[in-house]
């Protein structure tokens, strides 16, 4: 379930309050539970994932995926899985830990483990959402974010795309206002 915490150390659990506050900045979230199939649960549970069985996880959630193809235009999916097993994981979340922005949505639904989105808000205050399984989360094109484990260790997601190259990060410079922000992994 997502929780967002702000820089004085303030947080809030409260969906309707977070849901509200995402969409100042044309942020969605919804609550998509992961699935409970135990083959499904099975797999969830692994360290890392072969791509087949990345892509036998992928199954279990393509009725969203045909949604999204509807509703949203999204042409691909694939799943990221991060894991303390993965040699260069600090240099592949450096990419994403600084203020950046995207010419395409960032389109998250997390199904396993957690991980930290950073926001900028009109006024130019920052929050963090930690997102969880079951959260789903649209990040629209141009929208100052970054994303952070904070030491989490693992995490599995689907990405949706429409373009995969707009997923490039475009850093804005901006510091973040959250002290320990580098901690990673
Ligand atoms: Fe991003």
């Amino acid at each position: 379930m997502a929780r967002m915490i702000f820089p004085d150390g303030k947080e809030n659990t409260d969906f309707d309050f977070i849901a509200a506050r995402l969409a100042r900045l044309g942020i969605s979230l919804k609550r998509w539970p992961a699935p409970g199939n135990p083959r499904a649960r099975e797999l969830l549970d692994k360290q890392s994932l072969t791509d087949t069985e990345k892509e036998e996880l992928l199954k279990f959630v393509d009725n969203r995926f045909e949604e999204l193809k509807r509703d949203k235009g999204y042409q691909t999916r694939d799943m990221v899985v991060i894991h303390e097993g993965i040699p260069n994981l600090a240099d592949l979340l450096g990419k994403f830990d600084k203020i950046h922005t995207h010419s395409d949505d960032e389109v998250r639904y997390i199904l396993a483990g957690s991980g930290y989105f950073g926001f900028v808000e009109p006024e130019g205050g920052q929050f963090l959402l930690e997102v969880t399984a079951g959260d789903y989360i649209n990040v629209p094109a141009n929208a100052e974010h970054w994303f952070e484990m904070k030491g989490c260790t693992r995490c599995k997601a689907v990405r949706y795309f429409i373009d995969t190259s707009g997923w490039t990060p475009h850093y804005t410079g901006r510091p973040r206002a959250f002290a320990d922000a580098t901690a990673t992994a």
